[in-house]
């Protein structure tokens, strides 16, 4: 196996933990343990007597049957919970592809929705989101990367980096290509249930049929990242149970305590959610004020769902942009040479409370260096 750096976890290991504002965060504002417990009566005293051995490989029941209420078809044994989003991606890889199968895949993207594919052996094709489309995807472009050795699509909406929600006609447009192509569907659904306007939610993958994988996770939506906590749901019996012989390599199974403030998590995801999505819509409010005052600076695609968005600086270079305001003004932004996009955008992360003191330092800066 042969994976490269990671390019967006080593730029966030560099300054994540030093950087006073991080305003390029992709998962929603946090919480204390304390904080979380307090959302259900006697839940706290529950989390003292979980038991610290091992647990069920699956996933707990409880929790299984909680993921389950995203769904419509799923079943308790139709989730695999995992260590974070990041090992079910790494997971669903090796256990679906072999080498020369051929994978299409929606880009710019988190990296390891390609990466762990080619290093399964997979041959990759982009299907690339233009901001000149509002970011969306051109399905006759996908017709064309079409091969004879095309095994799968692998889409993410909401969208990382480009908070762009694909629009149900085109959703179901892809669901039935890949159904009548006999391809697999991985839809990374990370984003999911952080909507601005909840009637624009699409259906969850794994509902339509056998092809399709759901991926979910408590960190973006609920703000729940410290708990590593993500799952697939699908009906792929295949699939699933390749999965869960490979997870006996990685991590057999989860955390007990993670599980079961997870669980905790989904019962009140509604909660969590609204929490999350007014702190995104408070944001959006600033920043748009931001790009209305700086239009020769940077384009603006506002986004209609999840926690990110990915403009473009138009005044020089993006790396050095960006370098120059994590050292001098203490605000980490990302590049998208990050995702290698090559069009000087960046991602503005909108998830998080101090979003417009980060927004006031930013501007104080861009009137300095103008
Ligand atoms: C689209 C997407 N998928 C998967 C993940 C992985 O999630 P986690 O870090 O919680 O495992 C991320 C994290 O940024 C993501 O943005």
């Amino acid at each position: 196996m042969n994976l490269p750096p990671f390019k967006l976890e080593r730029y966030f290991a560099k300054y994540e933990f030093n950087t006073e504002y991080l305003l390029s965060s992709s998962d929603c504002e946090s919480m204390s343990t304390a904080e979380l417990l307090a959302l259900e009566p006697g839940a706290a005293e529950k989390l003292q007597q979980v038991w610290l051995g091992y647990t069920e490989s699956q996933g707990s029941p409880a929790l299984r049957a909680e993921i389950c209420k995203l769904y419509e078809k799923i079943e308790p044994d139709d989730v695999l919970v995992h260590t974070g989003a990041g090992e079910a991606i790494f997971l669903f890889m090796f256990a679906a592809f072999k080498e020369y199968d051929h994978v299409i895949v929606h880009s710019p993207g988190y990296q390891s929705l390609a990466e762990v594919a080619r290093a399964a052996g997979c041959d990759i094709s982009p299907w690339r989101a233009r901001e000149e489309n509002g970011w969306a995807l051109d399905l006759d472009e996908l017709r064309h990367l079409m091969r004879t050795n095309t095994k799968a699509i692998i889409i993410n909406t909401p969208h990382n980096p480009t908070g762009y929600l694909m629009s149900r006609e085109d959703y179901e447009a892809i669901h039935k290509f890949a159904k009548e192509k006999k391809l697999l569907l991985f839809s990374d659904e990370v984003y999911r249930e952080s909507e601005y306007d909840p009637a624009t939610r699409l259906p969850a993958a794994c509902d339509y049929g056998e092809y399709a994988v759901s991926l979910g996770v408590t960190s973006k939506t609920y703000g729940l990242a410290g708990l590593r906590i993500g799952w697939v749901a699908t009906k792929n019996r295949r699939i699933y149970e390749k999965m869960a012989l490979l997870k006996d390599y990685t991590t057999i199974c989860n955390s007990a305590p993670s599980e079961f403030l997870a669980e905790v998590a989904m019962r009140n995801r509604q909660k969590l959610a609204e929490r999350n999505i007014n702190i995104i819509k408070q944001n959006l409010e600033v920043v748009d004020e931001l790009f209305a005052r700086y239009p020769s600076l940077f384009t603006w695609v506002r986004p209609q769902a999840g926690s990110m968005a990915f403009p473009r600086y138009l005044g020089g270079n993006v790396e050095k942009f960006c370098d120059d305001l994590v050292n001098k003004a203490g605000i980490m932004l990302l590049p998208g040479t990050v995702y290698d996009d090559s069009q000087n955008h960046f991602r503005l992360g909108l998830g998080r409370k101090n979003l417009p003191q980060a927004v006031e330092r930013l501007k104080g800066f861009l009137n300095k260096v103008r």
